[in-house]
């Protein structure tokens, strides 16, 4: 069988006492689409900061792709997309995607940065800084950056805050394409519609850990909602 493209084993952690992850266990085949659902404070960005190697579980096992999250090899396999931009506001959009076209070694970057800006719709803002952008183009620019080096794993968190409806259509487009193309993704998001339109398995997490995990197909909004609303509220500490 094909190596996992994500791996984890009693995955725990915690900040003083606080604990944001006990006990995760989890494995995410190669082209699995899966949403990540629990309320404010149950652990998903923590849990998406462990798989992409930004944090250190403090305790378990974390392997993507089949080794450890730091590996080199990992890094031209990822995007993520989170509330950190990873922009430069002092440059152009164009001079920020091509500042990350060359540290990807991206082969003919002039094409692949002129598509996924189309694919954005910020080709007309290229020359312009990125101080300058909104908010909604701003994160359209952070998609445009995530994919441009063509990753197996996307990593979202909440990827569809701040977009106005004509944005959340372009990224659900993206998205699709991502996954006809066999990439593996892997998002949070507090809107069950649209988990429920892109993602064929959802977890659920709180306090205790994963309450849910389970196919998307089978199950109506209903039945994710009162999944969701079984959650014991995160933030209350033991
Ligand atoms: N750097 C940190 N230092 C201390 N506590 C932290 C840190 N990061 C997260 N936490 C705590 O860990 C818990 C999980 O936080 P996390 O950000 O992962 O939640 P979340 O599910 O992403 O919530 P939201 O839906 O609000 O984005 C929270 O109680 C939070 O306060
Ligand atoms: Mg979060």
């Amino acid at each position: 069988m094909a190596t996992p493209a994500l791996q984890l084993a009693k995955v725990s952690k915690d900040f003083g006492r606080i604990i944001a992850l006990r006990n995760i266990d989890l494995t995410i085949q190669s082209g699995e689409v899966v949403s990540i659902l629990g309320r404010n404070g149950a652990g998903k960005t923590t849990l998406l900061n462990i798989i992409s190697g930004v944090a250190k579980p403090s305790s378990g096992k974390v392997l993507l792709f089949g080794t450890d999250p730091s590996d080199k090899l990992n890094k031209a396999k990822l995007a993520i997309i989170s509330h950190e931009m990873f922009l430069y506001g002092n440059l152009t959009a164009l001079e920020n995607l091509e500042y990350y076209g060359s540290i990807y070694n991206i082969p003919d970057p002039g094409q692949r940065i002129a598509n996924v800006l189309a694919d954005v719709e910020l080709t007309h803002r290229r020359f312009d800084l990125v101080a300058t952008f909104s908010r909604g183009m701003t994160q359209r620019l952070t998609i445009a950056r995530a994919l441009l080096h063509e990753p197996s794993l996307l990593l979202l968190d909440e990827p569809f805050t701040g977009l106005d409806q004509h944005a959340i259509g372009m990224l659900l487009t993206l998205l699709n394409q991502q996954k006809k193309l066999g990439k593996t993704i892997l998002l949070t998001t507090h809107d069950l519609h649209t988990a429920k339109e892109l993602s064929e398995r959802y977890i659920v997490l709180d306090k205790h850990g994963i309450i849910h995990d389970g196919s998307m197909k089978e199950t109506t909004p209903d039945e994710i909602r009162k999944k969701y609303f079984s959650t014991i509220a995160a933030e209350q500490v033991a």
